[in-house]
């Protein structure tokens, strides 16, 4: 009913109430009713034009921990720049917990002072000053998952200090929530922000335990899907196993997160690391870097800032990747790009080297059940290698490939016809 009268114009309502034989009076007073609906339901939502590209990143969590410290953000800011990350299009400092011990006595967050002396206000304006955006962590329970003070009940006084600091970014997590409902706190939080009225990208960290694929995207601009990641193949690819059914939830805007990168970390080997950094890019994920960014190898650095992969991330059309075939040990994921063009990812799970007959002709046409099928000429289309960095060259339709364990080939389709290459 109420979703009918946003709808319709003013106008459109007058027409339809002259339908119905009431009085002048009822027609005002019911024109009234629809006007303060439409204004509450106005306050009650996100900032739109945000993260219209899944956001890229840094977080201090998968490799800090609580660690955290004034000095190691300002490090991670500068590294972010020197490092090339910045140019690849990375953008937010995110401080993940324990940057937060207590409450004044008028509510108020406390920052740990020993290890933010100057305050977080000067950590903001520092990592803006770099001409990057900051980004602050905090909790949809009582108290954040390492017992710091959480949002709950401060959610308005939050969002206010939050838009004083010039905060560009909020993950909010979900410990310590006993029998909160999941929909209405993240509800609450994100009317908060929008009523401090700063636009502060909002990511949900409810680890995809009720769904919120199904009804965040009205919420917020991110949400996890899963629980926490490890550094390690196995947990990596349980990851990629829970995404396969959430593609046609995502789009510019509001995305899956299946978690934070650990490329760099040590726990995987670089070609481990190549799968991780293509697999993330195929599904259209949020690119938030997880590693020490002072101190990174330079083999990570080129995982990191392969252009040519985060091309595909950060596809204007922000479709999903689909797992178009999956024979247990060898899959096929495909993304669909802007002007017509295509990713395909083939992906060996397996620990023995794999021998493949690509047949680059249906790579292309490759569709799923949810998109209408288009014609796709392979003679219209250049086929690049986004890990060699050179084209194929293709005197026939198939290729016999080798993919080494726990690998990827990422071939994009360029479409000959696109003024932009
Ligand atoms: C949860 C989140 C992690 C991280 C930690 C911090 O586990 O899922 O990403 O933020 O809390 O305590």
């Amino acid at each position: 009913m109420v979703d009918y009268v946003l709808d319709v114009s003013q106008k459109d309502i007058y027409k339809n109430l002259n339908d119905v034989n009431i009085s002048h009076t009822m027609k005002k007073q019911i024109l009234w009713m629809f006007t303060a609906l439409f204004f509450i339901n106005a306050s009650g939502q996100k900032f739109e034009q945000l993260a219209k590209r899944p956001p890229m990143g840094w977080n201090s969590w998968n490799k800090f921990g609580c660690n955290v410290s004034e000095k190691l953000i300002m490090q991670m800011a500068d590294a972010m720049v020197s490092s090339g990350m910045k140019d690849a299009g990375y953008e937010y400092i995110v401080i993940d917990d324990c940057w937060q011990v207590d409450r004044d006595k008028n509510g108020e967050i406390v920052e740990d002072k020993d290890r933010f002396p100057h305050g977080m206000k000067y950590l903001v304006d520092y990592v803006h000053s770099k001409g990057l955006k900051f980004g602050i962590y905090s909790c949809a329970g009582s108290r954040t998952c390492m017992e710091r003070p959480g949002g709950l009940g401060h959610e308005f006084q939050d969002a206010r200090t939050y838009a004083r600091w010039e905060v560009d970014y909020l993950k909010y997590d979900w410990c310590n929530t006993s029998t909160q409902d999941a929909k209405s706190s993240y509800i609450t939080m994100r009317d908060a922000l929008f009523t401090a009225g700063r636009p502060i990208v909002f990511s949900l960290c409810e680890w995809g335990t009720a769904k919120p694929w199904e009804w965040a995207k009205e919420v917020g601009h991110l949400w996890r899907t899963t629980e926490d990641i490890v550094d390690r193949w196995d947990a990596m690819i349980a990851i990629l196993d829970q995404e396969k059914d959430l593609a046609k939830y995502a789009g510019p805007g509001f995305w899956n997160d299946p978690d934070m990168l650990e490329v760099g970390n040590g726990g995987m080997t670089v070609e481990e690391y190549k799968t991780h950094f293509s697999l993330w890019c195929m599904l259209a994920a949020p690119l938030i870097a997880g590693n020490d960014l002072g101190t990174m190898s330079t083999e990570t650095a080129e995982i990191l800032t392969n252009k040519e992969l985060i091309f595909l991330d950060q596809d204007s059309t922000g479709k999903q990747g689909f797992c178009y075939r999956d024979n247990g040990d060898y899959e096929i994921w495909i993304k669909k790009l802007a002007n017509k063009e295509k990713a395909a990812c083939l992906l060996n799970r397996s620990d023995e080297e794999k021998t493949v007959l690509v047949d680059f002709n249906l790579l292309l046409k490759a569709n799923d059940d949810y998109w209408s099928s288009e014609q796709y000429q392979l003679e219209n289309y250049r086929v690049r290698d986004l890990w060699e960095h050179k084209e194929v060259k293709l005197d026939k339709n198939t290729l016999l490939i080798k993919i080494p364990p726990h690998s990827v080939k990422v071939y994009r389709f360029i479409n000959k016809s696109n003024p932009i290459q």
